[in-house]
């Protein structure tokens, strides 16, 4: 038997609808129009992409983009100064700095310095406290994308055995987090994890954030499992050109699996339109 296949895609689009709804209610009844700032540092053209994908779905959702692109020269302070007009300015609600940044920039002291009420990535570390200690947070957006996807499946995830395989802070340890408050088993693995076929075994919910093509192959899902593929990978082809591909071989893992997120059309539509319902969220609470 295959797997039922994920749509993100389909998610996505109701969740960018559901956002331009409550941003048409904010404008209508209180005449607040949200606000995204992004900045991208440097030419990196995969960042570049996601950068413009941001501003179009910002400004289809009813919402300002406010695009700043720093050369790839910039320096930290340069960037920090702009981080704190950004966070003064009353127009912008949302504050996303593209990572990762140039290697001469210190990403942890520009993380800190956004406001955590403007962070809609959730990487400040007031926000992954609140996370963490159970209080009302900006969430990271992948990881929310991950969980809105796993509850299509099943719509209570609570006793479950969930298997995370990475442990970055954009990814691994937020959706690690959000599966606990869900009341899910978690295991964090990771590169030093011994044995790792046998744990993510385990899962009844593999969620995979390691980064590497096709690493998860079929014979290391259990049957019948829920697998979330946040890899996007891109490797040459035989033919001389390139395909994207996730962190899961899909084609074995299909075969086993209960339901699983294509690579592309999964988690990856999920995370933007995650994100403008943070913006969305983050300008409700700034304005009471
Ligand atoms: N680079 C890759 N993913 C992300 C993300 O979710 N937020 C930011 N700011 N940069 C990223």
């Amino acid at each position: 038997m295959t797997a039922r296949i994920i749509d993100g895609k389909a998610t996505a689009a109701s969740l960018r609808e559901d956002v331009a709804a409550a941003v048409a209610r904010l404008k209508s009844e209180h005449g607040i129009t949200p606000g995204l700032a992004v900045v991208l540092v440097g030419e990196d053209p995969a960042s570049a992409v996601y950068v413009r994908n941001k501003g179009r779905q910002t400004v289809e959702a009813g919402m300002n983009s406010y695009e700043h692109k720093l050369d790839a020269g910039t320096s930290q302070d340069e960037l920090l100064d702009l981080v704190a007009k950004l966070n003064a300015d009353p127009a912008v609600n949302g504050i996303l700095v593209q990572l990762p940044l140039p290697g001469h920039i210190d990403t942890s002291a520009v993380i800190a310095t956004i406001d955590p009420a403007k962070d809609v990535d959730g990487f400040h570390v007031v926000n992954a406290g609140r996370l963490a200690t159970g209080l009302p947070a900006l969430v990271p957006c992948t990881p929310v994308g991950c969980v809105i996807l796993a509850r299509q499946v099943h719509s209570d995830l609570s006793g479950m055995e969930a298997v995370v395989v990475g442990r970055s802070n954009i990814v691994g340890k937020p959706v690690a987090q959000l599966l606990l408050n869900e009341n899910c088993t978690v295991t964090i693995a990771h590169s030093r994890t011994r044995d790792l076929p046998e744990v993510c075994r385990r899962a009844d919910l593999l969620i995979a954030a390691v980064g590497r093509p096709e690493m998860i192959r079929g014979d290391w899902i259990r049957p019948g499992a829920t697998v979330i593929d946040v890899g996007i990978n891109r490797i040459p082809t035989d033919e001389g050109k390139t395909r994207l591909v996730g962190d899961v071989a899909f084609d074995e893992a299909v075969e086993v699996a209960g339901a699983i997120t294509p690579v592309p059309g999964g988690v990856g539509p999920m995370t933007i339109a995650c994100l403008l319902r943070s913006t969305v969220e983050a300008t409700r609470r700034q304005n009471g």
